[in-house]
């Protein structure tokens, strides 16, 4: 029997060779100084091209956005200059390439911060959650996040255009499309959430406010480049990183209908918490097909037992495999084939170089 995740599909006027998708995968390996990508990004992912769509791992839009020790930027002239070998890479291998592109809001700590400065979201409230900062001798030290200080709110507009700018970058360093990241507790997130965000401008209070800064910020992306080009990743009910989304299953029906109303390119749903997250519903996809018709990838834990069905009712188009594909370089030819999988080695998963990174073998 051949599997439905080995059909191709098509995003805008990308034909994508299979529904089987790399997820985004945080390896804090950039280049220092500048948190620029280059030729071992390169290798790595050019070995995990034949993912219908590989998305990177994210990339902050600004220095500001930055919350954990060397990850990929994509707003300065060497991030760019670094990601066209990547991209290019790819696209030899045969595969496509989307850019995340990341602010993680309050996930984050002084010292990654430019001028030592406290880290922002949407309101200056403290909580519990750690980050990873560099050791004195490159190697990854989890510390506790800073309280942040809230975004004023004529300091919108500005961040808004570091979302249209990273599009533009993203463009001119050869990406197919970019998916702006709107889950697992970074900033985005953090203003859907009525308990992270207790603003009392057009950006906080009811849903349709809280929403206002994820729509905002997609409108500039889109602007940069195309709705087709557009993919945005949401986490509904999702807890990481010390966030507590309420009413997380309305906002993510809510958002995935103005995104529907936009054309975007796809809508990553991410089934959050990969360890022990709250599983969404039958009935919740039921309703989110409803709201959202386009493509929608689904991401967390999944196994092509648990994709098929799923694919097969028409409530998801692809599936998203991050773990699996930190291991396996060649996974969509593993699940299509039902081969064994390599077991990966969670402490090489961040930081580091080659080791734990580029030198999983793929079958002969
Ligand atoms: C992580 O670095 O652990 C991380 C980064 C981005 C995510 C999730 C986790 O969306």
């Amino acid at each position: 029997m051949s599997y439905r995740l080995s059909q191709a599909i098509k995003i805008g006027d990308i034909e994508l060779a299979n529904r089987i998708f790399m997820a985004p995968l945080t390896r804090m390996r950039a280049y220092q100084p500048g948190d620029v990508p280059g030729d071992l990004q390169a290798r790595y992912y050019a070995q995990r091209a034949g993912a219908g769509l590989i998305i990177s791992e994210a990339a902050q839009i600004s220095p500001q956005g930055k919350g954990y020790m060397a990850t990929p930027g994509i707003y300065s002239a060497e991030q760019v200059q670094g990601w066209r070998q990547v991209t290019a890479a790819v696209h030899a291998a045969g595969g496509h390439m989307a850019c995340q592109l990341w602010h993680v809001g309050r996930v984050s700590h002084h010292s990654l911060q430019p001028q030592q400065q406290l880290p922002v979201s949407a309101s200056a409230l403290p909580y519990t959650n750690k980050t990873t900062v560099m050791g004195e001798h490159g190697e990854p030290v989890r510390v506790a996040c800073d309280t942040p200080r809230a975004l004023r709110t004529d300091e919108i507009p500005a961040l808004l255009e570091t979302y249209h700018q990273a599009t533009l970058n993203a463009r001119e360093a050869g990406f197919d499309m970019v998916e702006v990241h709107a889950a697992h507790g970074y900033l985005l997130h953090q203003f859907q959430s009525a308990t992270s965000n207790q603003r009392d401008d057009a950006y906080g209070g009811s849903l349709e406010n809280r929403a206002r800064l994820t729509l905002a910020a997609v409108d500039r992306s889109i602007a940069a480049w195309h709705p087709s080009r557009v993919g945005v990743r949401l986490s509904p009910l999702g807890t990481f990183n010390g966030l507590d989304d309420r009413d997380g299953l309305e906002m993510g029906y809510y958002l995935a209908q103005a995104l529907a109303e936009r054309g975007i390119a796809y809508l990553h749903l991410s089934e959050p918490d990969w360890a022990g997250g709250p599983q969404l519903s039958e009935e919740f996809r039921v309703g989110l097909r409803a709201r959202f018709p386009g493509v929608i990838v689904a991401a967390g834990n999944y196994t092509v037992a648990k994709a098929e069905p799923l694919l097969a009712a028409g409530l998801i188009d692809a599936v998203a495999f991050g773990r699996p594909y930190i291991a396996n370089p060649d996974l969509a030819h593993r699940l299509l084939s039902d081969a064994a999988l390599n077991p990966p080695r969670p402490e090489l998963f961040y930081g580091g170089g080659e080791e734990g990174y580029t030198d999983y073998p793929a079958l002969a």
